[in-house]
């Protein structure tokens, strides 16, 4: 399938009323898992990955992977790097061809954050069809090692969404609502769709303009999800939840298995796991069959 932007993809959704997942992949085994649930549910797909993990496996690698896997796949698959915080790696990752590029600097000051963002917006469009997201407000929990106290989260404010969305170009826009990255603390996190359903309205609300993300997708309820997805949500990030899928799995079965010495069954065992999760994610954000 050709090649086709995170912001079309997400457009369509926010149009349809679904969600697309985006995936947080940290190896091998689990962009197979991930990419063959899209695929048997016949999906779009965002696969991200962290600053971290483009690190150690190589941004280029990974790109070379990406293409290989996208170019025959009959979904669309888009390549987006998650919460980078360094204005020049992002654009190094453009250019070694990610198709997707969040920009972070929620932590800094609104203008700052403007500047950043249009900086990496302004390279990204000038290089052609490279989606950029940037984040208002900030998600609190661990993510890519990045620690955000909960005391030092802040929300997005409805009318700066709209002026930091104006000012940037941006075309994938995370407003900060209160979901959390990781595993959230109480069964009933506090998460404001009031604030959430009012960024929707100003920016989407004459027509689909800038999809919104929502970060911190593991362990939401399901009927939160639902309901952020018809308020307008339109990307989920779902990351901490694969990561104990590998590490869990990798640890039953080799726990079961003590005396065999065969990593192919442990990868299949790790990719059948993902796959499922991932199909379940699919099903949540009534995304299957969209691709
Ligand atoms: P979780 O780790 O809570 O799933 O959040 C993922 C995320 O928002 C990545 O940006």
């Amino acid at each position: 399938m050709s090649v086709i932007t995170t912001k079309e993809i997400l457009l369509k959704a926010t149009e349809g009323g679904y969600a697309v997942g985006a995936f947080n992949v940290t190896n091998l085994i689990q962009l197979e898992g991930v990419v063959q649930a899209a695929v048997d549910k016949k999906a779009p797909l965002i696969i991200q990955t962290s600053v971290t993990p483009s690190k150690f496996l190589g941004r280029d690698v990974l790109v070379a992977i990406y293409r290989a896997i996208a170019e025959s796949a009959p979904i669309p698959i888009a390549l987006h790097l998650d919460h980078c915080r360094v204005v020049e790696y992002c654009k190094q990752c453009a250019d070694a061809g990610y198709t997707s590029i969040m920009i972070d600097a929620s932590r800094e000051s609104f203008e700052e954050n403007v500047r950043q963002t249009k900086e990496v917006c302004d390279y990204c469009h000038a290089r052609g069809e490279i989606s950029v997201e940037g984040e208002l407000g900030t998600v609190s929990g661990v993510e890519d090692q990045i620690k955000v106290a909960e005391d030092e989260a802040a929300l997005c404010g409805p009318e700066q969404g709209v002026e930091f969305v104006e000012r940037t170009g941006v075309d994938l826009f995370a407003p900060a609502i209160g979901t959390a990255h990781g595993i959230y603390k109480t069964a009933e996190p506090k998460v404001d769709f009031e604030r959430f359903g009012r960024i929707a309205q100003l920016i989407n609300g004459q027509g689909a303009r800038v999809p919104l993300v929502i970060h911190g997708g593991t362990g939401l309820p399901r009927d939160y999800v639902e309901k952020l997805v018809s308020l307008g949500g339109s990307k989920f990030n779902v990351s901490t939840e694969l990561k104990h899928t590998l590490i869990d799995t990798t640890h039953g079965y080799v726990s079961e298995h003590r005396d065999e010495y065969n990593p192919g069954k442990i990868d299949v065992a790790v990719r059948d796991a993902i796959r499922d999760a991932v199909a379940r994610w699919i099903d949540m954000l009534g995304s299957e069959g969209k691709a």
